[in-house]
């Protein structure tokens, strides 16, 4: 079916489409004319009955489908809609093993244990060494005078605070950080890293975090491993459960705050306004409103378990249905001005870390605390930043990432 505010053929799964145009103005027509929108797209992977994909646009409806486990699955790859953007049946299976394409009774399960690491006390005992960390990659990026932001100050914090986390060994962690960038964005030509080269590297980050694990057993430390594994407790990760989880962090936790605090810094610089305000007020608020902004995780997807209606529309049971968080947090009828970059926005219900169901964002309190960090290190130590040329984009339909942005320091 073509929908009259699109251009022929158009695609949200196109990783052309979203070149600068994000949000993309084609979400607010859709908003208006047709919010559940069935965009028919070949997909050529044997047993799944359609060739296409739903899009869901407005706020409410992507908090629906996120609520509503039992009608919309969770079990068939979440991060790709059309399948054949490179994904083959075995890779679908194995995901499985990921909590983030698991659906209730399994992933209660899982989420039950791993949430022993993401208690409000567990981030909080992280915060002094993140601060410091903060402190010393904004110094060191001040004293080159120059330089791209994403490499110097926005790629390493999230990868220290994972393995913070995790109590990675501090010898282990440079190859820990290299295999988790090699797996993310590899549909990126500019970057050179291969489907190869990812996977093989996702399957060197699972071997050492199972290695981990089983040292952990053997020999329990005060740190989340031994918490999550360690035989004493009641409901417990395997190794290789532990496996798959150390690699979903790697991914999930990664380049998602990476790019918010990119994004966040390409904001403040293009509203100086907003960046007086953050020196001088430092309001609580200002870090949501960052990912609202920035909506790192462009959508995510899920599968209808049955026939069922949504925002009008009558979707079948086995079709695909995509969430769009970049078109709902810009929904006019949630958000009073969307595009405006405003650092005190009070109520600010947006959907950046997910709609609200079960697969929340596990990680939110510490992102948000990252980003703080960042941001009140730059605040603290560097009197005046400026662009220095326009950010350099990721290639991706996925992510809304930025892999350079040059600035200068004062
Ligand atoms: C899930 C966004 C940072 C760990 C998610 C989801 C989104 C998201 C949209 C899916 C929600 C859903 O399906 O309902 C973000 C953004 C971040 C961020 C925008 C940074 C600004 C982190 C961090 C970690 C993390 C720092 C951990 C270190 C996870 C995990 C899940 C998840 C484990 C899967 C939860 C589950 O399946 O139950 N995140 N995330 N995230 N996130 Fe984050």
């Amino acid at each position: 079916m073509h929908c009259p505010a699109l251009p022929e053929g158009f695609d949200f799964t196109d990783p052309d489409v979203y070149q600068s145009r994000v949000p993309l103005p084609e979400f607010a027509r859709l908003r208006q004319t047709a919010p559940v929108w069935w965009n028919a797209q070949p997909h050529g992977i044997a047993g799944f009955d359609d060739d296409g994909y739903w899009v869901v646009t407005r706020h409410q409806d992507v908090k629906e489908v996120s609520t509503r486990p039992e009608v919309f699955s969770a079990n068939v790859n979440t991060s790709i809609i059309r399948f054949n953007q490179g994904i083959s049946r075995d890779q679908i299976e194995v995901q499985k093993l990921i909590m983030l394409n698991m659906d209730p009774p399994e992933h209660t399960r899982v989420r039950q244990i791993v949430q022993r690491g993401f208690t409000p006390r567990a981030v909080r005992a992280l915060e002094g060494a993140l601060r410091r960390r903060a402190g010393q990659i904004v110094e060191e990026a001040r004293h080159k005078g120059s330089g791209d932001f994403v490499t110097d100050v926005a790629c390493e914090l999230p990868l220290q605070a994972i393995a913070e986390l995790i109590g990675i060994p501090q010898e282990d962690r440079a190859r820990i950080f290299d295999w988790s960038n090699k797996m993310i964005a590899y549909d990126d030509p500019e970057l050179a890293i291969t489907e190869e080269v990812g996977a093989n590297a996702a399957m060197e980050l699972i071997s050492y975090a199972m290695n981990l694990a089983a040292a952990r057993k053997e020999c329990p430390a005060q740190d989340i491993v031994s918490r999550l594994v360690a035989a004493e407790h009641d409901g417990n990760l395997g190794s290789d459960e532990f496996g798959f989880f150390v690699l979903l962090l790697a991914v999930a936790g990664n380049e998602t705050t990476r790019n918010a605090i990119t994004h966040g810094m390409h904001a403040f610089l293009t509203h100086p306004d907003q960046w007086e305000l953050y020196k001088r007020e430092r309001p609580a608020s200002a870090a949501e409103e960052i990912v609202r902004w920035a909506t790192p995780v462009v959508s995510f997807q899920r599968t209808a378990t049955q026939d069922t209606e949504l925002g009008g529309a009558r979707i079948k049971k086995g079709q695909r249905v995509g969430i769009f968080y970049s078109s709902a947090n810009h929904d006019p009828s949630v958000f009073d001005r969307p595009e405006v970059f405003d650092i005190t926005r009070d109520p600010n219900p947006h959907l950046g870390f997910g709609g609200g169901g079960p697969h929340f964002c596990l990680g939110k309190s510490l992102a948000v605390l990252e980003i703080n960090l960042i941001f009140n290190a730059l605040a603290d130590a560097v009197p005046g930043i400026s662009l220095a040329g326009d950010p350099r984009r990721l290639r991706s339909a996925w992510l809304n990432g930025v892999k350079e942005l040059q600035v200068h320091y004062r």
